[in-house]
C-alpha cells in the first residue's frame, strides 16, 4: 500500500515535470543557436574556408582561389584591382573559368613588379606616382591577371584559347610534365575543381606585351 502511494506520487510528480517542460520548451527553443538553419557561421564554413564543400556551399572560382596558400600573392592582387571585371567574373556561376595562377615563387622572381610596364622604358623612376602614375599602374595590374584569365573550363589539351587580355595560350603534357605555352611554363598542379572553374598554379607568369 505504501508502494503504490509513493509510486503514484512519484508519477505524478513526473507528468508534473514533463508538462512544466513541456510548456516552456516552445519558448526555450528560440534560444537554441543549434536550431537555426540560418546560423552565418555555418554558412560561412561551408563557403568560404572548403572549396569541396557540397551543393549547399556552392564554392566558386572565387574562393577557391582565395584559400590556395601558394598563389596568395596572385590571390591578393586579383583581389585588390580597382576595375570588378574579373573578380565579377570568377564569381559568376554561369561562365566558367580556368585561373593560372603564378605561384608566389614565381611572382617573387618576377624581373619586375607586376604593375609595371611590359616595355621596360615606361618604368622611369616616378612613372607610377600620383594620380597619373597610380592609374597607370592599375591598369598594368589589370592586364596582368588578365594575361593569366582563360574563359573556358574545362581547358583541353592543345586547345587554343585566348586569355583575356588577349594572349593566344595551349598545353601540352610530355614525360609527365605539362606545359603552358607560349613560353613553356610548367604547371605545377590543378587545384581541386568548382563548378565553374579551375585553379592552376604556374611556376612562371604568362608573357604578355
Ligand atoms: C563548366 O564546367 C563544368 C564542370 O565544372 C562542366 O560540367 C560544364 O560543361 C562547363 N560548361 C561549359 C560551358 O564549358
Amino acid at each position: 500500500m505504501r508502494c503504490w502511494f509513493a509510486t503514484s506520487t512519484f508519477v505524478t510528480f513526473v507528468f508534473f515535470v514533463l508538462s512544466f517542460a513541456a510548456a516552456i520548451l516552445p519558448v526555450t527553443d528560440n534560444f537554441g543557436p543549434s536550431k537555426n538553419p540560418q546560423n552565418p557561421l555555418i554558412d560561412m564554413d561551408n563557403s568560404q574556408n572548403n572549396p569541396m564543400a557540397g551543393d549547399a556551399g556552392a564554392p566558386i572560382v572565387s574562393d577557391a582561389l582565395s584559400v590556395q596558400r601558394d598563389v596568395s600573392i596572385f590571390s591578393d592582387i586579383v583581389r585588390g584591382l580597382t576595375a570588378h571585371q574579373i573578380l565579377d567574373r570568377l564569381e559568376d556561376k554561369s561562365q566558367n573559368t580556368t585561373v593560372l595562377a603564378p605561384l608566389n615563387s614565381a611572382m617573387r622572381s618576377l624581373p619586375r613588379k607586376p604593375w609595371e610596364d611590359p616595355d621596360p622604358r615606361n618604368n622611369v623612376e616616378g612613372a607610377f606616382f600620383g594620380d597619373e602614375g597610380e592609374k597607370k599602374a592599375a591598369a598594368n595590374l589589370e592586364r596582368f591577371v588578365k594575361a593569366h584569365i582563360v574563359p573556358v573550363s574545362p581547358f583541353m589539351e592543345n586547345e587554343k584559347v585566348q586569355t583575356l587580355e588577349g594572349v593566344t595560350v595551349w598545353w601540352t603534357t610530355e614525360n609527365g610534365i605539362t606545359k603552358l605555352y607560349p613560353g613553356g611554363i610548367e604547371v605545377k598542379e590543378v587545384k581541386s575543381p568548382v563548378p565553374n572553374g579551375q585553379i592552376w598554379t604556374l611556376a612562371g607568369v604568362v608573357p604578355y606585351y
